[in-house]
């Protein structure tokens, strides 16, 4: 089954690629959550918005803007693909999304969004931008969407806009987090910064001070525990492919609120008995392709947990009640999905009853691949 995000991406890649020579095009990790997926489904929304709104607009006023050169300029939307070195002048005052990515811009000057006070989202993706002029955002006070992955910043940039409710910074050069890096940002949502040579001691007591972020992923990083100091109000918190050794009983404490918690690809070995107590709203759970030697304690009581992903350990048995609780009394949500394949279990050894609480037997992914 292809993941939707996946097929989104797709979509997006043919609809945006230009005929720009080298383009490093390479996306990794994307097929967990798809963050970097759906521009293309921002640039639908946005034209079929301004689509339903022209009608109402009618007559329309000519716009007295043009479009700068090596750009394609479309209700309000402005495309620059042209092998750009610099954000190009003359972008009309009213554009609500511009994507300048895939391009070799290395630096945003101070005036680079002058004028653009209507700017919704902007799209830097694919360059190779070090350099942020502490006012270069400054006249952006309507954007939501920052997308500034794959290029070479080594900090968060500064002085973000206070409308802001979506950061991509992901795979850049950031090792650290001071605290207040996200400044004053209320309405912060989700902020997906994955792919930076980030440690847990990169970030700073305080670095998400302020932020009442729902999705926050800092997969693909260097983290060797789950952070301390995140935001409490997460609702998904990914940190897959990192070097986490072991999950300790406060560890999880602080995020009561999450509902999908990826620990995926990391290497971890135990998870303490109770740390996933501090979970009760828990809906999916990837600790794949790491080193656990047995079923993690606490699932029977996660009433709401409908997806684990356990393939890939070094899981050799399974008992009865490693997932369901005991009896039928206790009221539980029926799971959709485990996966269990490569692990060296003996399956005939495992019990049919130990899965007494899936919906049903599709849903266990069991098979054997690995000698
Ligand atoms: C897998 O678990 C067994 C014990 O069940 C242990 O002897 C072995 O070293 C483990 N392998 C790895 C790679 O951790």
């Amino acid at each position: 089954m292809l993941p939707h995000s996946v097929l989104l991406l797709l979509l997006c890649v043919t609809r945006l690629l230009t005929p720009c020579p080298a383009l490093p095009f390479e996306q990794k990790g994307f097929w967990d959550f798809g963050m970097d997926s759906d521009i293309g489904e921002l640039m639908k929304m946005m034209r079929d918005e301004e689509e339903g709104s022209a009608v109402e607009e009618l007559p329309h006023p000519k716009h007295e803007s043009t479009c700068p050169f090596g750009c394609q300029c479309h209700l309000r939307v402005v495309q620059c693909s042209d092998c750009l070195t610099a954000v190009p002048y003359d972008i009309p005052s009213d554009t609500r999304l511009l994507d300048l990515q895939n391009n070799y811009i290395t630096e945003l000057r101070e005036n680079d969004f002058k004028g653009l006070s209507n700017l919704y989202a902007l799209v830097l993706r694919n360059n190779q931008i070090s350099r942020v002029h502490p006012r270069a955002f400054a006249p952006l006070q309507r954007m939501q969407k920052l997308y500034f992955s794959h290029n070479h910043l080594t900090a968060v940039p500064k002085n973000l806009p206070a409308s802001l409710e979506e950061l991509r910074i992901h795979d850049n050069h950031i090792r650290k987090v001071p605290e207040g890096a996200f400044g004053n940002l209320r309405n912060m949502n989700c902020i997906e910064m994955g792919g930076n040579p980030l440690q847990n001691s990169g970030f700073e007591p305080g670095a998400f001070k302020g932020l009442k972020l729902s999705y926050l992923r800092i997969s693909e990083a260097k983290l060797t525990g789950v952070p301390k100091d995140l935001p409490e109000s997460l609702n998904e918190l990914h940190l897959d492919h990192n070097q986490i050794q072991a999950i300790e009983l406060e560890d999880l404490s602080r995020y009561r609120n999450l509902y999908r918690l990826g620990l995926g690809f990391n290497h971890i070995r135990n998870i303490e008995a109770g740390s996933l107590h501090y979970l009760p709203y828990l809906r999916e759970l990837h600790l794949d392709n790491n080193r656990l030697n047995n079923v993690p304690a606490g699932l029977p009581e996660m009433k709401y947990l409908q997806v684990v992903y356990l393939h890939a350990n070094n899981i050799s048995r399974i008992d009865i009640n490693d997932f369901c609780p005991l009896g039928f009394g206790m009221k539980r949500t029926f799971y959709n999905g485990i996966s269990l394949f490569s692990n060296p279990i003996n399956y005939w050894e495992v019990q049919p009853a130990t899965f007494r609480c899936v919906s049903d037997s599709l849903a266990i992914q069991f098979g054997n691949n690995r000698k």
